[in-house]
């Protein structure tokens, strides 16, 4: 795949925390969101235009876990994070968005995001 990656381990977190004990992550780490509406990673990006953002992440749970996607503060979409079989099963979520220099994902449910590894802006 092509892109920019961004780590989540470099991103702005709130509530939540860099960890690296479910194997499979990229980097040297991944985000374990904290399991409330409002846990958050936000990313420092450059370019501009309509492009897709791929959100790697890991769900171990049976239920999906919903964040809303805000570009420079104003929500530009929403991604539902399905299960994906254990903590060390990453997949890739995708949506198109019109960029800025902040993306910022923000837990929509009680139980928080899923674990997130990085994002790539192709
Ligand atoms: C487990 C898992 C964490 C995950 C958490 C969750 O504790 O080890 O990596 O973040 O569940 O439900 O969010």
């Amino acid at each position: 795949a092509s892109g920019t990656d961004y780590q989540a381990e470099d991103a702005v977190i709130t509530q939540g925390a860099v960890e690296s004990n479910h194997a499979g992550f990229t980097g040297t780490g991944f985000v374990n969101l904290d399991n409330v509406v409002g846990s958050a990673a936000e990313f420092t990006v450059t370019g501009g235009g309509t492009r897709t953002i791929t959100v790697r992440f890991a769900n171990g749970t049976a239920v999906a876990r919903p964040m809303d996607v805000l570009v420079d503060g104003v929500r530009a979409g929403a991604l539902s994070f399905p299960p994906t079989g254990a903590w060390t099963t990453w997949q890739t979520l995708s949506l198109q968005a019109q960029l800025g220099t902040k993306i910022k994902l923000v837990s929509t449910s009680a139980d928080g995001g899923p674990n997130l590894d990085k994002i790539t802006i192709g």
